[in-house]
């Protein structure tokens, strides 16, 4: 739509100097964020497909957290600071004022102006808007639309043949004009030099003592120059943020935007009212989302992966096939074929090749978990590097901690390491290794060795009949099948039982 042969767009100009006092908040209203992104960011990604030569963002209140933060987004765009709020007319006026300053001559062209609180203003409205300037060469064009409360937004006042004739703020509306349901979206594709003339001419002789943007409209039309329209479909994408209840209806609403975004490229989703995505965040086709999982920051998701019900990710990637439930991750990397929960808490630098398993309640940080190797049950993970085909029997930790510093374990290939298990780093626990269940292996076990390493079981034959007489213990201990006399001997068949774990007791749970 934009193409070579259209006049360029040579500025645009976000207006986010008002205080949004309505938040509530101690960060600034164009902060706060939906969907992964604050409601500056979307509005900038909104201008910036157009292509403007320039970008600025008019600052005032809050004015360091929102210049710190535009550094950090749009290291090219220029903020230009209005020491006062005294309305959006004033503010486009210091913005064309810096631009022309720093261009070092009056700039030509077609200018966007957005406000910074129409987070759901999409790239191609932006892109209609200026192209429909440039095709109609109007001093201006205003995006409107006709919204079912229009209470609070300036009202488009048109004439006999339906041309816009001026802009009227609520405050300064009679009951007539505020009947009128078409509104002003704040959202403007102007000429600059119209604009640049227009501006001069604003008063803040009004309601709220504030030069009105909206007033160049009239200015324009009586000068001379008509003025166009963009009327959207659906009025929801220029709705103003001034309060978290609106927040929370524009999140929603983007909400729906993305995910259905996502089942028509090929995601099932089983929930999506439940379904939270990110902006940044890659699903490929066949991809299946179940209830109540929010994907956020920079997570990719591969074709036929399964994620959730109850799953939160943040730049987290996730193989084909991979199975996530009921899991937190957060800069996890989880191959393909890999399986994750449920109740699993994988944190950075965790990452899962083909075929891994991170089962239920088990919290890995900085692991790697080689093809086929599983983590089945109630574990921590810490710092560790583990083989291929290896198993971490139930309730291993792997003690990465001093107190001072953490220190690496590393595991080979098909080790067997016992329930219960403490892996004191720094330890190596060679391939085909195994440690006894209940080990706290502070020692590196050789290849092929078993590592045991815990008290031997002793048997006080008799301690309950002494220490306990009557209690109900002792009377089924009188009844058992196979009563154990003081000295040790079995009665029913003859066999001694302090016998300390041999080896050939089940180690693990490799299911
Ligand atoms: C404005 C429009 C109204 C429109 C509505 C759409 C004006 C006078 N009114 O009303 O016609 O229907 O948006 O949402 O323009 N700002 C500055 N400097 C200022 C004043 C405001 O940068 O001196 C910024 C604010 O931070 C905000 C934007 O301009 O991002 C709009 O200001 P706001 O006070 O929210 O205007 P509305 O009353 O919503
Ligand atoms: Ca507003």
């Amino acid at each position: 739509m934009n193409d070579a042969a259209e006049p360029p767009v040579v500025a645009a100009i976000v207006l986010a100097a008002g205080e949004g006092t309505r938040m509530k908040s101690a960060t600034p209203k164009v902060l706060h964020e939906l969907c992964g992104r604050s409601m500056l960011g979307h509005v900038i990604a909104a201008l910036r497909a157009a292509n403007p030569e320039q970008l600025v963002v008019v600052t005032g209140q809050g004015r360091d957290q929102v210049e710190d933060y535009l550094k950090r987004l749009d290291p090219d765009a220029v903020a230009v600071f209005q020491p006062s709020q005294d309305g959006t007319g004033h503010a486009v006026r210091l913005a064309l004022q810096a631009l022309d300053g720093a261009a070092g001559q009056p700039i030509e062209g077609t200018v966007l102006v957005a406000p910074g609180d129409t987070p759901l203003l999409s790239v191609e409205t932006m892109r209609t808007l200026a192209a429909h300037r440039a095709k109609t060469k109007v001093a201006a064009v205003v995006l409107t639309a006709m919204v079912p409360s229009p209470a609070g937004y300036g009202r488009i006042v048109r004439d006999e043949s339906g041309n816009l004739a001026r802009i009227v703020e609520h405050a300064d509306a009679t009951e007539a004009e505020r009947a009128i349901t078409e509104i002003n979206s704040s959202v403007y594709a102007f000429d600059a030099a119209k604009l640049r003339h227009a501006l001069a001419e604003l008063t803040p002789h009004n309601a709220q003592s504030e030069e009105y943007l909206p007033d160049v409209v009239r200015i324009l039309v009586k000068g001379g120059d008509p003025v166009g329209t963009v009327v959207i479909d659906d009025w929801r994408e220029i709705a103003g943020v001034n309060d978290r209840v609106q927040l929370a209806q524009a999140r929603a609403h983007l909400r729906d935007r993305l995910v259905t975004n996502s089942m028509r490229d090929g995601v099932t989703v089983i929930d999506p009212a439940t379904t939270w995505i990110d902006v940044d965040v890659v699903l490929e086709p066949d991809a299946v989302v179940l209830p109540n999982t929010m994907l956020l920051g920079r997570t990719t998701i591969a074709s036929t992966a399964r994620i959730g019900p109850n799953c939160s990710l943040l730049d987290t990637v996730v193989g084909v096939g991979a199975v996530v439930r009921d899991a937190t991750c957060e800069g996890a990397w989880i191959g393909p074929q890999a399986t994750v929960g449920p109740y699993t808490y994988l944190r950075p630098g965790t990452r899962l090749l083909r075929g891994a398993k991170a089962g239920g309640f088990v919290e890995m940080k900085n692991a790697v978990v080689g093809e086929d190797s599983k983590v089945p049950h109630l574990s921590y993970v810490g710092d560790a590097t583990i083989g291929e085909r290896s198993n971490i029997g139930a309730a291993t930790i792997f003690a990465n901690y001093d107190g001072e510093e953490k220190h690496a374990t590393v595991v080979g290939d098909d080790v067997r390491i016992g329930s219960d298990t403490v892996l004191v780093a720094p330890v190596t626990v060679g391939d085909g290794a195994y440690t006894a269940a209940g080990s706290v292996i502070t020692d590196d076990v050789p290849p092929g060795a078993l590592g045991v390493a815990r008290g031997r079981q002793h048997n006080s034959f008799g301690w309950v009949e002494e220490k306990r007489p009557g209690s109900a213990s002792a009377r089924s201990a009188a009844r058992s099948a196979t009563p154990v006399t003081a000295s040790g001997a079995d009665l029913s068949s003859g066999a001694t039982t302090d016998d300390n774990g041999s080896p050939d007791e089940p180690q693990g749970d490799d299911s």
